[in-house]
C-alpha cells in the first residue's frame, strides 16, 4: 500500500498553534504589528497564532532562520521594508528574499517620528539643527541594528543635515526606546506603532514626521519637509512570508486569515491610533507583496550600494 501524507495532513492543517515569527525584540513596532493581528487570524484559522521574536543583525537572523524552517504552514514571518535592504547591505546574506519563501501578502504602512530624550537640550528643530552641527559625534542615535527602519531612517536623516551622529545599535527599537525614556541615548528613528503613546503622554520630544504630510494622530507635530527636509520621506511598508515550498492551499488560508485580521473592526480602530495605514486590498495578495518586494530592492540596491553601508 502506497501512503499519502500531501492531502491528508493539508486537510488537517492547521491542527496546532501557527509561529508567526517577529525579526525584532518584543515590545518594538513590528511586535506590535504582530501582536495585533496574531489574535484575529487565529480566530480565523481556528489555531493560536503564536509571536516567536528572534531577534539580531537587523532582522537576518529571523530571515535566515524562516528561510530553513519547515515549509509546513506552521512557520509564518512578518518582516518590514528590511527584507528588500539586506541583500545590499549584508555582504553574507544566508537567505535569498526573492528564492526562499512563499509571499502571503503586505500588511500595513507606518509613517516614523524623530524623537530625543525629554531632557535633550533642543526643544525645536531649529535648536536641533545648531546642536547637531555644534556637538556632532558627541551626539548619539539609537537605532535596531544595520538594515534596521531606524537605521535607515538615520542614514537619511544624518545625510539631510549633513551630521554624522554616533550609532548606538539595539535588537529591536522596543530595547532603543528604553533606553531613550532611561536617557541612555539622545535621538531616536522610530514607528508611529511605538511611538504615538509615548509623544502623547509627552515622555519624549519630538521633532518631525517623516511622511509629507501631518499625521491625524499628532496634528501639532510638523513634518522633517515642512521644516526644512525637502523631499524626506520614509514609510515602513510590511510583508507576510512563509518558507519556500509552503503549500498553496495553506498560504491562500494564511492570505485570507490575514484579510479577515486587517479589516477587523479592533485592528483598523488601533491602526488609525497608531497613524498606520491598510494597504489596498490588491496589495494584501501574494502577487501584491512579490511585485512591491521586487520594486523595493530594485530601489534600494543603488542607493544603499552608492552610500557604502554594509556589513561583512
Ligand atoms: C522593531 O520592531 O524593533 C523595529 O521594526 C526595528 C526597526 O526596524 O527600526
Amino acid at each position: 500500500a502506497t501512503f499519502s501524507l500531501g492531502a491528508g495532513a493539508q486537510q488537517a492543517w492547521p491542527d496546532r498553534p501557527i509561529s508567526l515569527v517577529v525579526p525584532f525584540a518584543a515590545g518594538g513596532p513590528t511586535d506590535v504589528v504582530a501582536r495585533m493581528l496574531a489574535i484575529p487570524m487565529g480566530k480565523a484559522l481556528g489555531q493560536p497564532v503564536t509571536v516567536e521574536n528572534a531577534v539580531g543583525a537587523g532582522g537576518t537572523i529571523a530571515a535566515t532562520k524562516v528561510a530553513r524552517a519547515q515549509p509546513n504552514g506552521y512557520t509564518v514571518f512578518l518582516h518590514h521594508m528590511g527584507m528588500s535592504t539586506a541583500p545590499a547591505l549584508y555582504k553574507k546574506l544566508q537567505f535569498d528574499p526573492l528564492k526562499d519563501f512563499e509571499y502571503i501578502g503586505q500588511v500595513v504602512d507606518v509613517p516614523m517620528t524623530l524623537l530625543a530624550r525629554k531632557d535633550f537640550p533642543a526643544s525645536n528643530f531649529q535648536e536641533l539643527q545648531a546642536h547637531l552641527k555644534r556637538e556632532g559625534n558627541k551626539v548619539s542615535l539609537a537605532n535596531a541594528g544595520l538594515g534596521a527602519v531606524s537605521h535607515l531612517c538615520g542614514l537619511l536623516f544624518q545625510s539631510a543635515m549633513g551630521v554624522e551622529l554616533t550609532t548606538v545599535p539595539f535588537g529591536g527599537t522596543g530595547p532603543a526606546m528604553n533606553a531613550l525614556l532611561g536617557s541612555q541615548v539622545d535621538l531616536l528613528c522610530d514607528q508611529t506603532t511605538q511611538t504615538v503613546p509615548l509623544i502623547k503622554d509627552g515622555r519624549v520630544k519630538v521633532f518631525g514626521v517623516t511622511v509629507p504630510k501631518r499625521l491625524e494622530a499628532l496634528p501639532n507635530v510638523p513634518t522633517l519637509d515642512e521644516q526644512g527636509l525637502k523631499g524626506f520621506e520614509v514609510k515602513v511598508w510590511h510583508g507576510l512570508y512563509a518558507p519556500k515550498g509552503t503549500p498553496q492551499p495553506v498560504i491562500e488560508k494564511i492570505n485570507a486569515a490575514l484579510r479577515t485580521a486587517v479589516q477587523d473592526p479592533m485592528v483598523t480602530q488601533r491602526l488609525k491610533d497608531l497613524s498606520s495605514d491598510v494597504p489596498p486590498m490588491d496589495k494584501i495578495t501574494p502577487n501584491g507583496l512579490k511585485t512591491h518586494l521586487e520594486a523595493e530592492i530594485a530601489k534600494w540596491g543603488p542607493v544603499i550600494r552608492k552610500a557604502g553601508v554594509y556589513a561583512d
